[in-house]
Order: C-alpha cells, then structure tokens, then sequence
C-alpha cells in the first residue's frame, strides 16, 4: 500500500524529535548554568558537591552506593539507547521501499535475556542498598555522645544533656566518637541534612529520629534545613566544627560558662556595660538566654557566646559589628519572615552599644 504523505510525516517527526532533545537539553543545563551564575559570599561558602568529598564513614558508604548506581544506570542508559538508535538507523524505511516490513515476533534468547539481566541488575541494587541502609543506621557499640537537634523556625539548637551546654547553628563535634542525633522539631516539619556527613533526616514535633555519625577528620562542614518549612526556610543553615577531642572538651567548658569579657579599654568596657543594660531592659530577654544573666528565654537562640559564632539569623549574614547593628534594628532586611521582632526605637547609640556587648560574649 503507498503512502502518499510519508515525507511530510517523517519530516514533521524529525521537527518533533529536534523540539524534544532541546528541551530536555535546556531543562538539563538550566540548573547548571543557575549555580554557576549564584555568587555566594565567602561567609557562607556552601558546602561540595557530597559524593567527591564525603566527611565520614556513613556518608562514604552512601557515596559508594551512588557511584554503583550511577555506573549500573550508566551501563542500561547506553545500551538501551545504543540499542534504539542502531535499529532506528538500521530498520527506518528506505528510499523506493514499498509496503511493510518483514514482520518478526518473539524471540526465545531475547525474551530470556531482558528477564534476566534486569533482575540481577535489580538483584545487586537491592542488595547493596539494604547494606547501605542497615550500615548506616545501627549505632556503633562503645561510648556513646547523645546530642540532641531541635529545628525551630528558623534556626537549630543543639544540646549536649552529659555536658550541660546548649548552642545554636553552629554543631561541634569531636573526632572519633560515636554520636547519636536525637532530631525533632520544636514547631513545623524541618530536615536536619548535613550533605558531607550524613543522609536527611526529617525533623518532627514529638518524635525523635536517630541518626547516627563517627567523623574522622578534624573540618568544617555545612548543614542545612531540606525540607520547606515556612518564609525563611532558605535561612535556616548550620555549621558543624569537627575537632580533635581534647579541644572539643576545652570547647565545651567554655561553653557551658558565662562568656569571658574581652572588652579592651576603659571606653570599649563602658561601652560593653551600656549594651548589657541595653539587652536586660528591653523584650530581648523574653527570647534570649545569657547564660550569667537574669535573661533566660527560650525561644530563641541561645545567645551566651554568640561572639565566638561565625553567623548571624542562622547563616543569613556574616557577623560583625555593622551587620548585627543592622540586624537587630530590622532583621528582615536579612532574613524575610524572621520572628525576631525589629527594634527601630533603640537610639543609634544604643544599638551601637547592644551589638559591641554581644560581639563581647565570647
Ligand atoms: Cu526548616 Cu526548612
């Protein structure tokens, strides 16, 4: 039978197909060309790309299952693609041929091959993933660091109940333990996700979900919020400071202490002295705790050393003397939807004052 309209067919394929691939090249590259375009401060550096830099035996462990994946997938993609181009090229009408082609069906080895390759395929995946899974969630035996991380909108707290301190945004950690992260939530769902360290973890009010981390190497790695969870959710970062145990212990009793002045001077100290009145007579007390001061709020960070954190609105600026001025004037010039209140009444010299006194707490 001749078919009179084949070429405006085909062509109108070819026009198809030639839409189709650069689609699906402009949806690819797009992402790319977005990072490569995003310029990021060097506060906030973000973290590497995970697989070529895992920080720990869970997160090399899960590495090792995605480079498995991607080479099986790798391997199926070009041979199903290689497959179908060859019999597009080999099997396409031809010019002058009439009619259907040589009709074929069934083929006993063909059938039993794609039966059988996929399932051992499938077979390895399964495997190496159950692995991966059970590795990585049974607790090492041995002394045991619980720490637990509270998601709050939009920060995190971090506790160490066996060593009395509690810390915001910024985690650390000493080499060589075993830790268990008791996660949850203090309001709505947030994702605890350290990329070079360990898998997402969902942070959920009431329930405590366990991850569980040995790092080996002193470092610093960054964390983030994974899971959308109001208007400043992209704010919600952390840091976590791998260090050697002994300045880890020493990091800890520094910490659970009220912070050591470092005001320099006779005007820097008077100043220091203005910020603290500042900070007790005015609502930041309802929020913040000082620890060695009558503030103890809850509801924010904690802010005993906050002049020893690299952050400020959980990674949303750097911390220094301007920025946090500017902060606690108005924090959603940083940080869109933040709860903390702005605070436009505070006179320049006072705001002056309140940021110098929590630069002071080291
Ligand atoms: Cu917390 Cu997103």
């Amino acid at each position: 039978m001749p078919f009179p309209q084949r070429k405006s067919v085909r062509r109108a394929g070819i026009r198809r197909s030639a839409f189709v691939l650069a689609a699906i090249s402009v949806a690819l590259l797009s992402p790319v060309t977005v990072f490569a375009k995003t310029n990021r401060p060097n506060w906030n550096p973000g973290p590497p790309w995970a697989p070529l830099a895992p920080g720990s035996g869970e997160m090399l462990e899960i590495s090792n299952l995605f480079w498995i994946m991607l080479v099986l997938s790798g391997i199926v993609f070009a041979i199903v693609s290689g497959v179908l181009i060859a019999s597009a090229v080999r099997y396409s009408a031809r010019r002058g041929q009439e009619g259907e082609p040589r009709q074929v069906f069934g083929n006993r080895a063909v059938e039993i091959a794609w039966t059988v390759v996929p399932t051992v395929i499938l077979l390895v995946a399964f495997i190496a993933t159950t692995k991966a899974i059970h590795d990585i969630n049974t607790p090492s035996g041995g002394n045991i660091l619980n720490i637990n991380v509270i998601g709050h909108q939009w920060w995190w707290e971090f506790q160490y109940p066996s060593l009395n301190v509690v810390t915001a945004d910024e985690l650390h950690l000493p080499t060589g333990q075993n830790v268990h992260f008791h996660i949850t939530s203090a309001d709505v769902i947030h994702s605890f996700w350290t990329p070079q360290l360990q898998r997402q973890v969902d942070a959920n009010p009431r329930q405590d979900n366990a991850v569980f981390l040995k790092v080996d190497q002193p470092g610093v790695y960054d964390g983030a919020c994974y899971e959308y969870c109001g208007e400043a959710h992209a704010w919600m970062k952390y840091r976590v400071i791998v260090q050697s145990p002994a300045a880890f212990q020493a990091w800890a009793k520094h910490d659970r202490s009220p912070a050591t002045g470092t005001a320099k001077g006779s005007h820097q100290s008077a100043l220091v002295a203005t910020g603290e009145k500042v900070f007790l007579n005015n609502t930041c007390v309802n929020c913040h705790a000082i620890t060695g001061t009558s503030a103890g709020g809850a509801v924010g960070p904690n802010l005993t050393h906050l002049g020893s954190r690299w952050t400020i609105g959980a990674g949303a600026a750097p911390l220094d003397q301007q920025d946090l001025e500017r902060w606690i004037a108005d924090p959603t010039t940083f940080k869109p939807g933040v709860l903390m209140p702005q605070y436009p009444f505070l006179s320049h010299q006072d705001l002056h004052a309140l940021a110098a006194y929590l630069l002071s707490l080291k």
